[in-house]
């Protein structure tokens, strides 16, 4: 038989060939297509296949820098949040700037940083399915400094069930909902409790608190998102104390966002950060002011964009652009913004299109243009790729897997 890949589709079919050899057929020319694709020396911008998720290294290698002085600086260490990037290659750049680990919300994405050889890895999301539980106790016996945080008796129960079926001892920071609400004991004797049912259970450790305040981290005007982000993180702090004083080695406090790292990092008795949206930063951030930048939030840069081509132009007041709901995440209220093109306006068109539309006697993009657009909001735009453009200047310098997008992760090469 010639080789499967030189006939097309509907000649094979009308050959009569069998639905396990189209499988076969359709499994060679992907991978055909894959290679070439994944060639970073082929790609530039002007050739990645649309919709794309791009990464500006410089942008992005600035922003790793200025966290990682900022906290230098203040003294304070941190634990970045890869809940943002899913991606060990971006982890790995975070810890070689000077990060202690590396915070994680899913399983899937523990196992891709464990598995990607990094140290310090931090679940800040409870977990109670028993099949999870396990995976994470298998990642407690493979990594370096693997830690869970828990936050209600149930998760603890489970987790000592697991743990002293494997015999392996498990550190665990107590989560403390500081006005979150969705996560975490309650701060104060409650938490204090939890630590003491943790200690009851011989492979059980307690090293600290972790605390997200959600509520926050987004807060416009600096000085309002200050007054709010102490009140909350004040409340771990003392719970950190009452631990201590209570025989606990509570010797760690991860929290924080992108959004207050400049305030819990001068909070006596925050030990680390859980920083997320600093490496890409987005718009829902951007709008946020910064402490000496008024409305905009400059500490950080946009370095993450989605690339789009435009595939129609039929109408005159309007052009469509092949990323849509599919390739954008648009559930906040804030819109796609094109990269150098301030007269345009992006709208949803559905799952696979954003529309276009100019400002009255300004010009529209033309069929085959590329734009580039900053997100609304980074981490749910991250999660919709496989992979990630890094890219210097107008060339693909690497491909990175966004390793732990789904529940079965992928092993990154990295
Ligand atoms: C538990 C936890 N820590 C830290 C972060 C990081 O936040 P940001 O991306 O705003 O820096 C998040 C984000 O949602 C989070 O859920």
């Amino acid at each position: 038989m010639e080789p499967v890949a030189s006939v097309n589709r509907r000649e094979f079919l009308a050959a009569g060939l069998g639905t396990g050899l189209l499988i076969n057929w359709e499994c060679q020319v992907t991978a055909q297509e894959k290679s070439a694709d994944l060639d970073p020396k082929n790609l530039t911008k002007g050739n990645v296949p649309t919709p794309a998720l791009l990464l500006d290294l410089d942008l992005f290698e600035s922003n790793v820098k200025a966290m990682a002085e900022h906290c230098q600086r203040a003294g304070v260490g941190f634990r970045p949040h890869a809940k943002t990037h899913k991606c060990p290659d971006i982890a790995k750049r975070q810890m070689a700037a000077g990060a202690q680990g590396i915070s994680v919300a899913t399983v899937p994405e523990a196992e891709a940083m464990v598995w990607a050889g990094i140290p310090g890895v931090l679940l800040t999301s409870p977990i109670v399915e028993p099949a999870k539980i396990a995976r994470m106790i298998s990642l407690v016996q493979r990594g370096q400094r693997v830690m869970l945080s828990v936050g209600h008796a149930r998760e603890v129960e489970l987790l000592a069930e697991a743990a002293a079926t494997a015999n392996v001892a498990v550190d665990l920071l107590v989560d403390v909902d500081i006005g979150d609400r969705r996560t975490g004991i309650l701060p104060g004797q409650p938490a204090v409790e939890l630590a003491q049912f943790i200690e009851k259970h011989k492979r059980l450790r307690v090293r600290g608190v972790q605390s997200y305040a959600g509520h926050a981290s987004h807060v416009v005007g600096f000085e309002a998102r200050e007054k709010v982000s102490r009140e909350a993180m004040g409340k771990s702090v003392e719970t950190r104390e009452m631990l201590n004083k209570a025989g606990f080695d509570a010797g760690i406090l991860s929290g924080g966002s992108t959004g207050t790292y400049n305030i819990d990092s001068t909070i006596r008795g925050v030990t680390e950060l859980q920083v997320g949206s600093y490496v890409f930063m987005d718009i829902d951030y951007r709008r946020i002011g910064g402490k000496s930048s008024g409305e905009n939030y400059t500490d950080f840069q946009h370095s993450l964009t989605v690339l789009a081509t435009v595939v129609n132009a039929t109408h005159s007041d309007r052009v469509s652009v092949d990323a849509g709901t599919k390739a954008i995440d648009t559930t906040t209220t804030y819109k796609p913004e094109p990269k150098g093109w301030s007269n345009l306006s992006y709208n949803r068109g559905g799952d696979e299109f954003g529309i276009l539309t100019a400002e009255p006697g300004s010009k529209l993009p033309q069929i085959g243009d590329r734009l580039e657009f900053i997100v609304p909001h980074c981490d749910p735009t991250t999660y919709l790729y496989d992979r990630i453009y890094a890219m210097r200047g107008e060339r693909v310098e690497a491909i990175w897997p966004i390793a732990a997008r789904r529940e079965e992760t992928k092993r990154s090469a990295g």
